[in-house]
């Protein structure tokens, strides 16, 4: 597996394939990859004859007081585990790269509507940051088909409004969430967990599966939001949000139990946890 630091050199590489009559997917990564991000190359093999990785921290969608600075940086190990997956090529650009006018002069892509909800709210521009990003990345590895983690609910209908609207020719794929056995979704965050957090963590998963079952018996959603709000706190979370949504993210009816999905964000200490269920 080759590492490309420019995107020329990358596009020199596609091109080739696709002149070979290749179909090339492409998993978009922050790296220090861990067993979720390689499923999504798993996956990716099965819908396309190369598949190209790209890990790049991006700047630009996290917020000033976020993690940016101490996210973990494994390049050395992403590139090993990738090539055991049978990645066929990584793109590991610098900020340069990325953004040549300069981060904080990029040209801007914005998603409407769904941006402003749940995450949006919590983290002001940060999904302008990932449309940005992504639509770049579109455009440096023109790739015929992107898997995206469901882990990140948001993220993936976001990308799909973002293919749809702007007319990519690249079909979109969302991969299930990998889980520790306990339920936790992996999360390169996790490692921010003291070893009493990491105990408490799959309480989020487990109140998710509270709030399938509570669907199941037709309780009304508001008091299903408000019972898994409290269930969190009691084990220790601030709770950024415990939603229920339809599939696309619009508002349900109070009485509409169809199609629907549970989304939770909750903080322990510092580390901020995100998950989400189907709740049919
Ligand atoms: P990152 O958090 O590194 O995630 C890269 C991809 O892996 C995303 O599609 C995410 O949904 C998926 N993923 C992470 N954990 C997963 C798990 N436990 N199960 C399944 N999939 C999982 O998401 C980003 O990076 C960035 O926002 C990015 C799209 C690369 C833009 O910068």
């Amino acid at each position: 597996m080759h590492t490309f630091e420019t995107a020329a050199e990358l596009h020199a590489q596609v091109r080739a394939w696709k002149l070979q009559g290749l179909r090339v997917g492409f998993v978009p990564t922050m790296g220090n990859l861990h067993a979720g991000h390689f499923a999504l190359i798993d996956l990716a093999k099965t819908r396309a004859d190369r598949v190209v990785a790209s890990v790049f921290v991006n700047p630009t969608q996290f917020g000033p007081n976020e993690d940016f600075a101490r996210y973990p940086r494994t390049l050395a190990a992403d590139a090993e585990g990738l090539a055991t997956h049978g990645c066929d090529a990584l793109f590991a650009p610098s900020v340069d790269q990325m953004y040549p006018y300069g981060a904080g002069r990029e040209v801007t892509v914005r998603v409407p509507g769904i941006t402003t909800i749940l995450d949006g709210a919590h983290r002001p521009g940060h999904f302008d940051g990932v449309a940005t990003v992504v639509a770049r990345l579109f455009n440096m590895v023109q790739p015929d088909v992107a898997v995206f983690g469901r882990k990140d609910y948001q993220q993936l209908q976001v990308i799909s409004y973002l293919v749809r609207d702007l007319a990519f020719p690249i079909e979109i794929v969302g991969a299930p969430t990998t889980r520790a056995s306990d339920g936790l979704a992996l999360s390169s965050r996790n490692q921010y967990l003291s070893e009493a957090e990491r105990a408490i963590a799959p309480e989020i998963y487990r109140t998710l599966f509270g709030m399938r079952v509570a669907i199941r018996s037709r309780q009304p959603l508001d008091a299903i939001e408000a019972s898994a709000t409290q269930r969190l706190e009691k084990a220790g979370f601030q709770v950024d949000y415990a939603a229920i949504l339809r599939a696309d993210l619009g508002t349900p009816d109070p009485g509409e139990h169809d199609r629907l999905v549970g989304l939770v964000a909750a903080r322990l200490g510092t580390t901020r946890l995100i998950d989400n269920m189907a709740l049919d």
